[in-house]
């Protein structure tokens, strides 16, 4: 799972993008430059991309930029997005191409509610659960479309494509990632086989297959639905979770709420061939409403380079930094401060 290296440096593709994403990504990359301190070092390589290059020039990612980001051992991701772009154009033209052009097939989102962090759950229990989100797949192939539009017979079909090799490739990363994790051992499916008997079905017998191979695991099946219900009662029954694009995206978005924010969420998109970059990222967005007043908190961002060094498997590294963040929060979660000043707080730690 991990992707174990030889090398001494590491080539990234920075995209800090727009908004906060530009403020968070520094702070992020000083971390990450002491943390690693004689494991390794990195080698930035800065990418335009992003609402603001859009603007200017109306491109968002050439072929030109492709080329050059594929040949990066890993991307770090700020934030893109801009209230004078139309939603959707970003998404689909940058994100989700990069997604996409590097067979980023697993998205990975870790849920921990911090000691200090409050969570909008009554009694939220002790909750550290990691999704993995099939990537590439699902409803969001883009395959379908649209016809006879702007008509009173307008036709729209968007088709959920799920094939052995990409929901295998989801399923066995989850075990992976059950049997490192200090957790319980445990993964949960989540799908709706009561109603997506086709891909639902794909589902299961995957599954079934590929737990054989991790007899120390266990696995359990929830219906969406009902797992929506149990991450807001109960999230502290989960370890790890697998499920699909759209399951995934909806579902990540309520672990970061019980969590206590988006604050403090990082993920990972992952090719797990690593055959091309993986790309870590904050999972909030350019937060155009606090961007350039320097108020933004780093702490998403440096925690996905933490998933990054794991990736790496920096593990030492990723924990002195997860120490790190958890000092700080449980010591000045409630303070004000500036992003340089979070950024520095959690460097001198180290
Ligand atoms: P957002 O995550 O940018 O902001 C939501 C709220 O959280 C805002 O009030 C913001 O000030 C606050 N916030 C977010 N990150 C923060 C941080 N690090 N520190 C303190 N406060 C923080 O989501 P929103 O407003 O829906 O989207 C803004 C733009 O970002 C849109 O253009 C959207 O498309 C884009 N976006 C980009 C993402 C990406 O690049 N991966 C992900 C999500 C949104
Ligand atoms: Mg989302």
């Amino acid at each position: 799972m991990t992707q174990q290296t030889s090398k001494k440096i590491l080539n990234i593709a920075v995209i800090a993008g727009d908004g906060i994403g530009k403020e968070v990504t520094p702070e992020a990359q000083a971390v990450l430059d002491k943390a690693a301190q004689g494991d390794v070092s990195f080698n930035y390589t800065d990418y335009d991309l992003g609402a603001e290059r859009y603007l200017r020039d109306g491109t968002l990612l050439t072929d030109e930029d492709l080329a050059s980001i594929g040949e990066k051992d890993a991307i770090l991701l700020g934030a893109v997005g801009d209230p004078r772009v139309t939603s959707g154009i970003l998404e689909r033209g940058l994100l989700i191409k990069l997604r996409f052009a590097f067979d980023q097939g697993v998205n990975l989102r870790p849920s921990k509610l911090y000691p200090g962090v409050s969570s909008p759950l009554k009694n939220p229990g002790d909750i550290d659960f990691a999704v993995v989100r099939e990537g590439t797949e699902g409803l969001y192939s883009g395959m379908g479309g649209i016809i006879r539009r702007g008509t009173d017979q307008a036709i729209a079909t968007e088709i959920s494509m799920n094939t052995e090799f990409g929901v295998e490739r989801a399923v066995r990363y989850a075990f992976e990632l059950a049997r490192k994790r200090d957790g319980k051992k445990n993964v949960t499916m989540v799908n709706k086989t009561n109603v997506l008997v086709h891909a639902g079905a794909l589902w299961l017998d995957v599954m079934e297959k590929v737990a054989k191979d991790y007899p120390d695991v266990t696995w359990d099946y929830l219906h969406a639905d009902a797992c929506t219900i149990f991450m807001a009662t109960n999230p502290s029954r989960f370890d790890v979770i697998v499920t699909d694009n759209l399951f995934g995206d909806v579902l990540t978005d309520l672990a970061g709420a019980v969590v206590g924010g988006i604050g403090y969420s990082a993920s990972a998109n992952i090719n797990v061939a690593n055959e091309h970059p993986s790309m870590f990222e904050p999972i909030h967005g350019s937060a155009p409403d606090i961007a350039g007043k320097s108020i933004a908190n780093p702490t998403a961002a440096i925690v996905s380079v933490a998933m990054l060094l794991e990736h790496f498997g920096y593990d030492a590294a990723a924990n002195r930094i997860h120490r790190a963040v958890e000092a700080d929060i449980a010591e000045n979660a409630s303070k004000k401060r500036s992003t340089h000043q979070i950024g520095q707080d959690i460097l001198n730690r180290l």
